[in-house]
């Protein structure tokens, strides 16, 4: 037997205004996409912002459902579009932030594990990292230089 050690190596930024530019406008438009969230039975609001390399940036917040299944994640919500609508664009930076009307959220939220896996599956397919950011409702923000850094182990088409 031996142990393996799997390091996940993030940056911690003491709020956005400590963001490039660019990082922090993706960071604004996922603010704005969080108010559109459709979030009646969690309370919790997710926006996501995702830049492509061919300049547009895609929004989308969470979209729950009476059949709570049937809801999806911020995160699903935009790279599902930008993959559908854009199938040759590769994906640069993705902005996440999470606000609970219940409790103050100030610590980053990170994706879902299923969202994880989503996100992996284009960074793969496009063979370049996708760098991934993510706050609460305001406060620091987490950045990981790619989605791979977040999922080790991952589950991809090599197995298949
Ligand atoms: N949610 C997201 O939008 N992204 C995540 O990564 C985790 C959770 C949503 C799903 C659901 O609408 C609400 O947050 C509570 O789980």
């Amino acid at each position: 037997m031996k142990e393996i050690n799997i390091p996940c190596v993030v940056h911690v930024y003491d709020d956005r205004d400590q963001l490039t530019a660019d990082v922090k406008d993706l960071m604004e438009s996922a603010v704005s996409a969080r108010d559109s969230a459709y979030a009646p039975y969690s309370d919790f609001k997710v926006g996501a912002a995702l830049l492509l390399d061919n300049g547009e940036v895609i929004t989308g917040s969470n979209q729950e459902n009476a059949s709570y299944p049937s809801g999806l994640c911020a995160e699903r919500t935009v790279v599902y579009y930008a993959g559908a609508k854009y199938p040759d664009a590769k994906f640069l930076k993705m902005c996440i932030t999470a606000a609970s009307s219940k409790s103050a959220t100030f610590d980053p939220i990170p994706p879902c594990g299923a969202c994880r896996q989503a996100i992996v599956e284009y960074e793969i397919k496009q063979e370049s990292p996708i760098e991934i950011y993510f706050m609460g409702a305001s406060g620091k923000v987490m950045k990981s230089h790619s989605l791979a850094n977040l999922l080790p182990l991952v589950f991809d088409k090599s197995v298949l």
